[in-house]
């Protein structure tokens, strides 16, 4: 009865913040995003190592980030101010656009151990330190299970390793603690494997 409990909350809990969320228009978000274009790309597959790929992201998923760069809880200098001035419609039409472009594919750039070692993490975990398979919620090819798991394949590596190390550190810490715990079991190998392999899957 407790268990079934918890569930009905969770599936509550998931439907308010899904309906508290406009529902976006892409066609609109086209023209707002011109201002995002210099550093993401105009179909949202960024050229820079360091910047994000938004393209084929769910869009809740990038609503939600962009909520948290503009309310401070989540924190980067170049990334906030483009936030500071979206009120929740553009938010949505915005996050509506890049979600219906195409990923750019991206390259596992790791050398053969490194890749082994990605694919191990990301297929199984790691036992030893309690670490659960980035695939349980990433899903086997890497495209996420909308809307609360976002897609993390053909991500720049770069930028992966860096919000890898930012939760383990907790200087990014917007996840209600599931991805700051895992990565603090992690080593910093072990998070350039995973990075370097999420960026081959397609
Ligand atoms: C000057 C460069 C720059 C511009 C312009 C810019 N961004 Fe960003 N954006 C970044 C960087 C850098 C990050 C990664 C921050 C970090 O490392 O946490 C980022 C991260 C993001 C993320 C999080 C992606 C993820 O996978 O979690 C979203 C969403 C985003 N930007 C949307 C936008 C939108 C929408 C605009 C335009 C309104 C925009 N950005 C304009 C540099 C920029
Ligand atoms: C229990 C579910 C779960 C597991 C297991 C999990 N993640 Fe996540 N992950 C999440 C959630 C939820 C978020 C979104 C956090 C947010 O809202 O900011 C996320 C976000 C991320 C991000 C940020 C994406 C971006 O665009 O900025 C990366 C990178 C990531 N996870 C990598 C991994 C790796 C690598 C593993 C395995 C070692 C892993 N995850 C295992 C749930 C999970």
């Amino acid at each position: 009865m407790r268990k079934l409990c918890v569930a009905v909350l969770a599936v509550f809990s998931l439907a308010l913040t899904q309906s508290a969320l406009a529902a976006g228009n892409a066609a609109a978000g086209k023209t707002k995003s011109a201002a995002c274009a210099g550093c993401h790309g105009p179909d949202g597959n960024s050229a820079n190592p360091l910047w994000p790929k938004l393209a084929g992201q769910d869009a809740q998923y990038l609503a939600k980030q962009l909520h948290d760069f503009k309310t401070g809880k989540r924190k980067d200098p170049m990334m906030a101010p483009f936030a500071m001035g979206l009120s929740e419609q553009d938010m949505a039409d915005i996050a509506a656009y890049f979600a219906g472009q195409k990923t750019s594919p991206g390259a596992a750039q790791a050398d053969a151990e490194g890749v082994k070692l990605g694919q191990h993490l990301y297929r199984g975990g790691n036992a030893k330190s309690g670490v659960s398979a980035c695939m349980s919620c990433h899903g086997p090819s890497g495209h996420g299970i909308p809307p609360r798991f976002p897609r993390v394949s053909g991500q720049q590596a770069a930028y992966t390793e860096k919000q890898m190390l930012a939760f383990k550190s907790g200087q990014r810490n917007n996840d209600n603690e599931i991805m700051t715990r895992i990565a603090f079991r992690m080593s910093e190998a072990e998070i350039k494997a995973v990075s370097q392999y999420m960026a081959g899957l397609h």
